[in-house]
């Protein structure tokens, strides 16, 4: 009988699926690389554990230790269910104005909530987190945007995995949030052939589309300088959140139930199509999408979702 030891064992090897029926070109073909299979439901899972494997190897992570994480939402999911598993204790600090599902997720494996307020964004909870963490030294701050554990993970997994399974690859489309994707796997690939096209896929600065930001808002997240992201990425698209949530609705006619974020790689992936001749372009789906049917993504008037996801941080 073929058994895993652990959940944490089922992180990676996700599964690639073509997409190209939605592809404008017939000689450009669109796969998407399914991280919503991962046990916790995202690509965080990737960083979470690794970040928690670098931190234990490194000898910062007691037993029965407390970490602390402001976490846009899928980050603290993977390091909740990883710090579960593991015995130590998660306290996540959200902005106020999150979605109830993002708070009932962490609260299944047992994270401890810490609001921010509201107005102030992911900023205000990453100046918080700060705060928190000065006040109490003995807590791990993992902190995502600045842990070379988040790029590595993809440069060893996802990255890897994309190269046995297509080696066909032309180009690489992924959401940009805090990069790692896009600095690791970005360089596993160019690093095997350098003519394999990077692009990151932004909202409008000053736009919401949960789970990435844009590097024109004010924050370079250090790996991104740190790991070379400026000669890794070829281009940078903009996806703004009504195209986002148009192609998330359009790939359920595909049979994918994605998060919105994939939406935003979608839109990034077809504009990519129709700029080149030919190719294989393989682009990110970062989550499922159980956690934004709050959202009427799927059922409600466009312009309705549009106006919501204003006001609510879904992930
Ligand atoms: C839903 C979603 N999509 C995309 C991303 C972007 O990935 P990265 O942080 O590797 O740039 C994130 C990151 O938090 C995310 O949660």
């Amino acid at each position: 009988m073929a058994y895993h030891r652990s959940v944490l064992d089922l992180i990676g090897n996700t599964p690639l699926v073509e997409v190209s029926e939605l592809s404008p070109n017939p000689e450009a073909r669109i796969l998407l690389k399914l991280e919503g299979q991962n046990p916790g439901g995202s690509v965080k899972d990737r960083v979470a554990l690794a970040m928690v494997e670098e931190a234990e190897k490194e000898g910062r992570l007691e037993k029965g230790a407390t970490l602390i994480e402001p976490s846009s939402g899928n980050t603290g999911i993977g390091l909740a269910m990883v710090a579960r598993v593991k015995g130590y204790k998660l306290n996540v600090v959200l902005p106020a104005s999150v979605s109830p599902e993002r708070r009932q997720a962490l609260e299944v494996w047992g994270a401890s909530i810490i609001e921010s307020p509201g107005p102030e964004g992911s900023n205000g909870a990453v100046r918080l987190a700060e705060r928190l963490h000065a006040e109490n030294p003995e807590w791990v701050f993992l902190y995502q945007y600045a842990n070379r554990a988040n790029p590595r993970a993809h440069y060893e997994g996802t990255g890897p995995e994309i190269w046995r399974d297509c080696p066909e690859v032309t180009h690489f489309v992924a959401g940009l949030g805090t990069s790692g994707t896009l600095v690791g796997a970005g360089r596993f690939l160019k690093e095997r052939n350098p003519k394999i096209q990077v692009w990151a896929v932004e909202p409008p600065a000053g736009e919401n589309v949960d789970g990435l930001r844009s590097l024109d808002d004010g924050y370079i997240p250090p790996i991104f300088t740190e790991l070379g992201g400026p000669e890794i990425l070829d281009r940078k698209t903009i996806a703004n959140p009504r195209d986002s949530i148009v192609w998330t609705r359009k790939l359920a006619d595909v049979g994918i139930f994605a998060g919105i974020s994939t939406g935003a790689a979608m839109a990034g992936a077809i504009r990519c199509a129709e700029s080149v001749p030919s190719g294989v372009i393989v682009a990110i789906s970062a989550d499922g999408g159980w956690k934004y049917l709050s959202t009427g993504a799927w059922t409600d008037e466009i312009d309705v979702v549009v106006e919501r996801a204003k006001r609510i941080i879904y992930f």
